[in-house]
């Protein structure tokens, strides 16, 4: 699936992702460095945080509480923020639009 990225800059590129894995594995390893993705996707570290850009969130992963937790603890949270390595990416995603969030 296709997988659209604007950066912190607010500049965007398309990135062609393999199936199965995370919006957070498909920025890192696509040269983007502003994603930490600290704790390296195990739901702690809160550092891969996105904003799902539209309303298509068929076929996404659903939240988990820990998920939601971490979430909370950062300051720039907003209605469409995902922790990015919650999110595998599949065709049904194909096209997905995500804004990397501000550093918290
Ligand atoms: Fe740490 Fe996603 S990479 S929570």
């Amino acid at each position: 699936p296709k997988l659209v990225v604007t950066n912190r800059e607010g500049e965007t590129s398309e990135i062609d992702v393999e199936n199965g894995l995370t919006v957070m594995e498909a920025i890192r390893d696509n040269g983007f460095d502003e994603l930490l993705a600290l704790c390296g996707g195990c739901c702690s570290c809160a550092t891969c945080h996105i904003y799902v850009d539209g309303s298509e969130t068929a076929g996404m992963s659903e939240m988990s509480e820990d998920e939601d937790d971490l979430l909370e603890s950062s300051d720039h949270r907003k209605e469409t923020s995902r922790l990015s390595c919650q999110v595998p990416l599949t065709p049904e995603l194909d096209g997905l639009k995500v804004t990397i969030a501000p550093e918290d």
